[in-house]
């Protein structure tokens, strides 16, 4: 087939060989080589063999009908080199049992021990080794067939089994014991004890207990005695009865008669259980079963700002439990409950009362900032505030309060909401720069200029800031910066106001007048005085002219005209002014 032979659609690059020989032969490798498009008439790579390696590296990713590739034995096996075959089906020919694991020499048993061949002592085996009864393995229970040059060894040398012995038997009071070595007490050595006779072999003790015990083990490493040694004892008496923690309130002696009582408290810390009396029986024995003396636990401790359940206890028993709450607007920390231990004391360590914190929900502002407190508890207070040019609508703040059993906000976050102005004023004979249905926010601003009225022959000026702020007052509402300006004529007066005293002279329906127009009054007929003059001014040059004339100040001038002297051939001056307390001034004619 050759050249002209289909490719798979991927052809496999050159890191896909080393690829496949990653896994040492594992499932991974088998389950790729399968996954991957096999091309008709070639072989992929071969899966790398736990057993055999390739004698030439292998880095091709197919080979072609008939290839051989030689293999060699890995270490801890043996067998010829061989080669397997690109077969015509694509497929290699088998490489199965051309190596054979290595076996390592046959292990001995330990003395007194044994060797357990778990499956074969090939190559990677493990063996085990165990010791006869009453010995103890030193060294290792296990080894494994590894490789060790060109030959494969037990890694681990035969253990040792050593012969487990016990100590010295305990000796006892008026008796012995027999046995038959006094020195050494091998595993399974048995002793008996004997009371010692009076003189005469007359027999003074009684022995109680086991006779005999003997030598074992403690889980096959150290050597113990199977029980207590017995006791020797007078006949019809007992010994002090022992009870731990307790003390006996009936006088001691070293030895009780037979029927005698005694009794007994516990120290302090314990309480009794069983009977506080006992009587002494034969073969020293007190009866009934002598009592103990257990551990008891003192109140547990209190809790600020908590309670706890059994106040009217003084002793608790070990496993007893308490329960502790705590007051409204106290968050318990800790376990709410703890239990008397055997030894007495109280687990885990008492809760605290903590005062309750509201949570951080509070979080975030929009168009603003969420002020908190340094701690959440109760009464915390948490403060919200607008950026600039935004108002805030709802509250300005939220308090940590006790609802029921929770700490809660008691009033959610506000919203900041753009600040706007209504639009800007519209003035006679002038515009602003803001456009119809236009809005106008926190911080925009509107120039304002004057229409020109060529065809009219007037110039009208701006009077007042030509240019206006959108700002906010102290509520947080949208207002200008300052009122709009005016459009005014420079250099007229407007015309004058109707006067109640006097009438002017001249009929005119001008409204506007000039500089140095003069307006010739003459009192009305229930007025006393001389006819007079207005001027429209122009004394105040640069600074915006209006010509106001002021009627109420001309009236008291008129009132005046009642009164003589009057000023002859006089006028009276109006200075073109809008502030209220503007100055009327006389002047004489010339001459
Ligand atoms: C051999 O010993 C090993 C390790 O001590 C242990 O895990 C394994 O169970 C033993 N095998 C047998 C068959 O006793
Ligand atoms: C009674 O006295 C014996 C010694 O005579 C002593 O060992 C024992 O501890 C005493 N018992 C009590 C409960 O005091
Ligand atoms: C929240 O609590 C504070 C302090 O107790 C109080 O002044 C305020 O009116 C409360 N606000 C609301 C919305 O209830």
């Amino acid at each position: 087939m050759g050249a002209s032979s289909p490719r798979s659609p991927e052809p496999v690059g050159p890191l896909a060989p080393r690829l496949l020989f990653c896994c040492g032969g594992s499932l991974l490798a088998v389950v790729v080589l399968l996954a991957l498009p096999v091309a008709w008439g070639q072989c992929n790579a071969p899966e790398q063999l736990p057993f055999a390696r390739p004698t030439e590296l292998i880095d091709e990713p197919e080979f072609s009908i008939g290839t051989h590739l030689k293999y060699e034995c890995r270490p801890g096996y043996y067998g010829r080199p061989f080669s397997i075959i690109c077969l015509k089906n694509s497929v290699w020919t088998s490489a199965k049992d051309k190596c054979i694991r290595k076996s390592c020499r046959n292990p001995r048993d330990p003395v007194n021990g044994m060797v357990h061949v778990i499956k074969d002592i090939q190559f990677g085996s493990q063996i085990n080794y165990s010791c006869t009864e009453g010995h103890r393995l030193i060294g290792s229970s296990s080894a494994t067939c590894i490789i060790s040059g060109n030959t494969v060894i037990w890694d681990n040398e035969t253990p040792i089994c050593e012969k487990i012995s016990c100590g010295l038997p305990p000796t006892i009071d008026n008796g012995d014991f027999f046995s038959a070595n006094k020195e050494y007490f091998h595993y399974g050595s048995v002793v008996t004890y004997h009371c010692n006779l009076g003189s005469g072999g007359r027999k003074l003790f009684e022995l109680v207990g086991e006779p005999s015990i003997y030598c074992t083990s403690n889980e096959d490493q150290v050597g113990i005695w199977s029980g207590p040694a017995p006791q020797c004892i007078i006949p019809n008496k007992c010994t002090p009865p022992n009870v731990e923690n307790g003390i006996l309130v009936s006088v001691n002696r070293s030895l009780f008669s037979l029927n005698e009582v005694v009794e007994f408290r516990c120290q302090p810390g314990f309480v009794m259980k069983g009977p506080r009396r006992v009587q002494c029986q034969a073969l020293n024995k007190w009866e009934p079963e002598l009592p103990s003396c257990s551990r008891v636990c003192q109140p547990p401790p209190d809790v600020l700002h908590g309670e706890r359940t059994q106040r009217d206890k003084d002793i608790f028993q070990p496993g007893q439990e308490v329960f502790y709450i705590c007051e409204p607007g106290y968050d318990l920390r800790g376990a709410a409950s703890l239990r008397c231990t055997p030894q007495g004391d109280w687990s885990p360590a008492a809760p605290r009362c903590e005062v309750k914190s509201c949570d951080d929900s509070l979080g975030q502002l929009p168009n603003g900032r969420v002020l908190f407190p340094r701690s959440l508890q109760l009464g915390a207070k948490v403060d919200f505030v607008c950026d600039e040019g935004f108002q805030l609508k709802g509250s300005s703040a939220s308090y940590c309060v006790l609802a029921g059993m929770e700490s809660l906000w008691n009033s959610s976050v506000p919203v900041c909401e753009q600040i706007f102005c209504p639009s800007p004023p519209v003035i006679p004979n002038g515009r602003h720069t803001g456009k119809p249905l236009e809005v106008f926010p926190f911080g925009k601003a509107v120039t304002y200029t004057c229409d020109p009225h060529p065809d009219r022959g007037m110039t009208f000026n701006l009077i007042g800031e030509s240019t206006i702020r959108c700002t906010s007052d102290p509520q947080g509402n949208g207002v200008w910066s300052s009122p709009a300006p005016r459009c005014g004529i420079l250099g007229h007066c407007k015309a004058p106001d109707h006067f109640l005293f006097a009438k002017l002279k001249t009929q005119t329906n001008a409204s506007d007048f000039p500089i140095g127009t003069s307006l010739k009054y003459e009192c009305r007929p229930e007025y006393y005085g001389r006819p007079f003059s207005i001027t429209c001014l122009d004394n105040l040059r640069g600074v915006n002219l209006h010509g106001s004339y002021m009627s109420a100040k001309l009236l008291i001038e008129c009132k005046s005209c009642k009164t003589p002297p009057d000023p002859v051939n006089g006028m009276v001056h109006v200075i073109t002014d809008i502030q209220v307390g503007s100055r009327i001034n006389y002047s004489c004619t010339t001459g």
